[in-house]
Order: structure tokens, then sequence, then C-alpha cells
């Protein structure tokens, strides 16, 4: 008798190469945009399921891993992965992947981005020309902070917080940073880089904060209202971590009254919802978790999670399975 096929729950539609790789090794079902962001609905089907290639906006539960009797896999379409219980999954010997690595250049030309389109008011200036307010070239409009000289201080200095740290270099910013342990010497010096011991210490001399640590319970709400008192009035946030790094009725309180001077924010605290003071508060870049969106590393992203879900389900060693956690 033939023997069945392993199945795979995709929980949204990805590049078209990694569900072809999959549908090579198992059967495939692809979720529709969205809907398995609902632990009701993951829940309804997870027990079907082998594998689980997820997003970082799949809540993969204690509850959702329970049911999943036959999961062998989580692959997680993110280097982020607080969305899934990963205590409960090892106690279920249930393998957990991640995308590390092959989103760090996209993310760090996104927060270079960011940081331009926040100091420089790309939209608000977009915004003034397409009103029709952009009547000839004015010497005082849409003035700016110029980054040469600048500090940009950086909690979390994994790789993609180097990758910004790198590009921050080449215009000029001088670097500081806070990491839960200090890197190697050498990697200091390539980035020209000096450590601070506390956020406390980093967020009062920085004139750009940028959060590129991971959400764990240490992180949560890190940046708070208490930061927002010290940090320089003329200073920038730019986040590309997870939202409930920072506080976020906090930071909108902390815009509208000119504690900071603005903010480049990718991520939210309960997405895809955005705090309604956030929305209303002046000079800040808000987008929708859209870092390593390029067509190059989303397919990465999904190679190398599909790839781990087809190691575990021929049953190779997890030395051979770089990305699990
Ligand atoms: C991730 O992969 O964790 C990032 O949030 C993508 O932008």
């Amino acid at each position: 008798m033939a023997q069945q096929q392993a199945k795979i729950l995709v929980t949204e539609p990805i590049p078209n190469n990694v569900l072809n790789f999959l549908q090579q090794h198992a059967q495939l079902y692809i979720g529709k945009k969205g809907e398995y962001q609902k632990e009701s609905n993951l829940l309804a089907v997870i027990e079907n399921y082998d594998a689980l290639l997820c997003m970082l906006s799949t809540p993969v539960t204690k509850k959702v891993l329970e049911k999943g009797k036959n999961l062998k896999i989580v692959a997680n379409f993110a280097v982020g992965y607080n969305n899934i219980d990963v205590e409960t999954a090892r106690s279920k010997n249930i393998k957990v992947a991640n995308t590390p690595d092959v989103l760090t250049e996209a993310c760090g030309d996104f927060a270079m981005g960011l940081l331009m389109a926040v100091t420089r008011q790309f939209n608000s200036a977009e915004k003034y020309l397409r009103d029709g307010k952009f009547t000839g070239w004015e010497p005082l409009g849409f003035l700016g902070m110029e980054l040469r000289g600048k500090t940009l201080g950086i909690i979390g200095m994994g790789r993609i917080g180097q990758a910004f740290a790198q590009r921050a270099r080449a215009f000029g910013m001088n670097i500081t940073y806070f990491n839960r342990n200090r890197i190697p010497e050498f990697e200091e010096k390539a980035l020209d880089a000096n450590y601070v011991s506390s956020v406390r210490e980093l967020a009062s001399t920085s004139d750009v904060l940028s959060l590129n640590c991971p959400l764990t319970n240490d992180t949560y709400h890190l940046i708070d209202e208490s930061i927002f008192e010290i940090m320089p009035p003329h200073s920038i946030l730019i986040n590309i971590s997870r939202g409930p790094v920072v506080h976020e009725e906090a930071l909108a309180k902390a815009l509208h009254t000119s504690k900071i001077a603005g903010a480049g924010i990718d991520v939210f605290e309960e997405e895809p919802n955005v705090h309604p003071l956030l929305l209303t508060a002046p000079n800040c870049v808000l987008l929708p978790h859209i870092a390593s969106a390029t067509f190059e590393t989303r397919e990465a992203i999904g190679m190398l999670a599909a790839h781990a879900i087809v190691s575990v389900l021929e049953g190779k060693n997890d030395e051979n399975i770089p990305n699990l956690i």
C-alpha cells in the first residue's frame, strides 16, 4: 500500500517557488489571507497536519500545540518567534524553526530608509505636494535633522542591529549600543561601536534610538514613559523589532507632547490595530510591518522555513537543520 503523504498547513499565501518546493514533498493546504490569525480557526484544523508553516501573526499557543497531535514541526515565516509557545512545543517534541540571516540585509536597508523618512519628513512633504501646497522652493520648508555626526543608539546588537549600524556608519553616524551580552571586540571595532551598560544611559545620550531586540519577558514595554522622559527632545525612535517592546500609548503621548521629535514605527502592540492616539501623533511614519518585504527576502524566508519542514518530515537529524530553535 502506498505510504500516505504528510500534510502541511501553510497559513497564508507565500511565494510560489516555496509552495512548488513543498508540493514535491507533501500535501499542501494554504490558508486565506488572515484566516489563521484567529486561534479558533487554527484549533479547528490543526489535528490534521504533520507540519505548520506559520506567520508571525499566527498564534501558535499552548492550546494549538496540544491539539496538534500529529505536528512534528512548526516553522515560522519570520526570524522573531514570540508568537510560538516554544516551551510547550519542546515538551511535546515538536520542533520549532525560524528564519535567521536571510532577512538581515533587507531589514538593515529598511531601518535606514525609515530613519531617513522620519528625519527628512518624506510623508508629510509628499502630502504637501499632492495637496497642491508646493508653490515654489522654500528655504525653510521641511527642515530635518542631519544624520552625520549624530549618535545612533541600538538596543539589540544582533544581526539586524549590526546591519543597521553598518549603514548608519556610511551616513557618518556614531554607534552606541546596549545588548544582553557585549558583542565580541572585533565586531565592535568593525562598526566603531561603543557599548553602554544600561538602556537608560543609551536612551538619554542617543539622537536616534533604535529597537532591534527580540520580544521577551525582559523587553516587554522596555520603552515606556520613564524612557521618553529622559530621551532628548530632538531625538527619534525607530522600532522594527516587535510592537510590545514599546508602550504604544506612552509613545503616542510623547509625540503629542513633543517629549521626542519623531518616530519610525513598523511594528505595533496589537497588530493589526494601531493605538488611535498614535494614528494622530505628529512626526511619525507608521508602516504595516514590512521591514523584510522584498521579493528576494520573502522567497528566501519561505525556502528556509520549507527546508526545515521537509528535513524534519524526512527524519533528518537536528544537527543538519541549522534554523531549529
Ligand atoms: C521577522 O521576521 O521577525 C520580522 O519581523 C520581519 O519583518
